[in-house]
């Protein structure tokens, strides 16, 4: 495939445009050839993480493996595809993953393969797999991995994102709902987010939900034409689902209707008043929310979310996640209880963002090298491999450009220090070192330039 540089199609562009076009329509004739000659573009709903923006995202993940350790869960990697049946069968037919979201596509050898459209279902068939029920219980793992979902994008919706996620799996104790939940709060509050909003549900489990389901149904009987189409479609087979509905016609109605949290059997109820009463000795406030109901069917007792102040559209919710006690079951192995959350990268950098949150600043390089002529660049390329090989940064000038463009370029990296070698340096056996802070300059021999960097 033909492709060209970015510069040689803008001086492409700007020569044709000026021999042969009037003035007015060169600017929106250069844009028009400009676009038709880059060939590629991220897919829609994908995007580069750029170098400025890195910062973010390294202080996000160095966070996350922080409160990983304090809370002992240890990473896992999983592929990033899977049999398609795995997600169908764990996040539910009738979900809008499943139905409208999942790359699903035959392989070479004709079996069905998912990019992964969330964490949680890979995370179960990896324990399956591993014989982790054979382990101390409960396995708390946790992944960094990418989710893609065919989703409309929007500000902090795309197709391929990153996620955060981590599973105790091997354990039907409130408590450690409480330290999921907590687990998650104290990842935003280490990242400094502040206002967020912690919303709580129970939707009880496999003996009391089919009886909340009838309740709901009946209740719905006679409103099902005052609802939205979504809603039309979900009404018999996702019933659930209409009680989070987003339209404004549906929301009064949803907001009447009868609660999970009314209709729990005695197990699902101690479960929610234990979590409640956890919850407020680990010092959290939340919200009870009758229409959290989440969109993945595989959740059982708990489900929560985690939500940024002025919360709205697609970013209304930062993380979630909930109780799974009969997945792994359903997946094949013996009945085993898990609790899990997740959150979106995105959706927690554009909050800092947002929150105006100052991170740590990436350490600036140590030291620049600086050079006038071929013989002090040999010397200039000698000493920054010296400095490099003692475990510092250092950065050698770029081509054979003039001592003001190479300063100029010292000061745009933000360097600490910068070495200058010119030809009476190189003479007397010195280099000159730049304090680039202070502006003071000093004649020291290399060696000596090398103890002070040691510090
Ligand atoms: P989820 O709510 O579907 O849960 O996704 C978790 C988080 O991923 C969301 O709160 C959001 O921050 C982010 N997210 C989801 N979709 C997108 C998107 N299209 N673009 C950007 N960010 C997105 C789960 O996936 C469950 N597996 C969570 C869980 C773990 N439950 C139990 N264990």
């Amino acid at each position: 495939m033909l492709s060209y540089p970015l510069s040689t199609v803008k001086v492409f562009n700007s020569i044709f445009t000026q021999l042969y076009t009037p003035y007015p329509i060169m600017y929106a004739i250069s844009k028009l050839s400009l676009k038709r000659l880059i060939l590629y573009q991220a897919p829609r709903g994908t995007y580069d993480i750029l170098p400025a923006d890195q910062e973010y995202w390294q202080f996000v993940k160095s966070s996350i493996i922080d409160i990983c350790r304090f809370y002992g869960y240890q990473k896992i990697d999983t592929p990033v595809f899977e049999n398609a049946g795995l997600f169908v069968r764990s996040i539910g037919e009738e979900t809008d993953i499943v139905e409208k979201e999942m790359y699903t596509f035959e392989d070479r050898g004709g079996e069905m393969m998912t990019l992964r459209p969330e964490g949680t279902a890979s995370i179960c068939r990896a324990y399956l797999e591993h014989g982790m029920h054979n382990l101390t219980q409960p396995v708390k793992l946790y992944y960094i991995t990418q989710i893609f979902r065919y989703e409309r994008p929007q500000a902090g919706r795309f197709r391929q994102h990153w996620q955060f996620g981590f599973e105790a799996i091997g354990d039907a104790d409130p408590a450690l709902d409480a330290e999921v939940i907590d687990m998650a709060w104290s990842l935003y509050s280490k990242l400094g987010l502040r206002d967020l909003v912690l919303k709580l549900n129970s939707i009880g489990c496999r003996n009391c939900r089919p009886q909340y389901l009838k309740t709901l149904r009946e209740y719905y009987t006679d409103k099902i034409d005052r609802l939205c189409p979504d809603c039309k479609r979900r009404a018999e087979r996702n019933t659930l689902r209409l009680l989070d509905c987003k339209n404004e016609a549906c929301i009064p109605i949803a907001e009447q209707a009868p609660k999970s949290f009314d209709c729990l059997c005695t197990e699902c109820s101690d479960h929610f008043d234990s979590l409640k009463k956890y919850l407020s000795i680990l010092g959290l406030n939340f919200d009870v929310d009758h229409r959290l109901v989440r969109g993945l069917d595989y959740y059982t007792k708990t489900v929560f979310e985690i939500q940024p102040p002025g919360a709205k559209g697609a970013q209304s919710t930062i993380g979630g996640g909930g109780r799974y006690d009969d997945l792994i079951e359903e997946l094949g192995g013996k009945a085993v209880s898990a609790v899990g959350f997740a959150t979106g990268f995105e959706r927690t950098i554009l909050n800092l963002k947002s929150q105006d949150i100052t991170i740590p600043a990436v350490a600036n390089p140590s030291t620049f090298v600086a050079f006038l002529g071929q013989r002090a660049k040999d010397k200039a390329v000698e000493y920054v491999t010296q400095i490099r090989r003692e475990g510092m940064s250092a950065i050698l000038a770029s081509g054979n450009r003039s001592l003001k463009a190479q300063m100029r370029q010292a000061n745009a990296l933000s360097a600490n220090n910068t070495i200058i070698i010119g030809e009476d340096e190189l003479k007397d056996g010195v280099v000159m070192l730049r304090d680039m802070s202070g502006g003071e300059q000093q004649r020291l021999a290399f060696e000596e330039v090398l103890n002070r960097l040691r510090g």
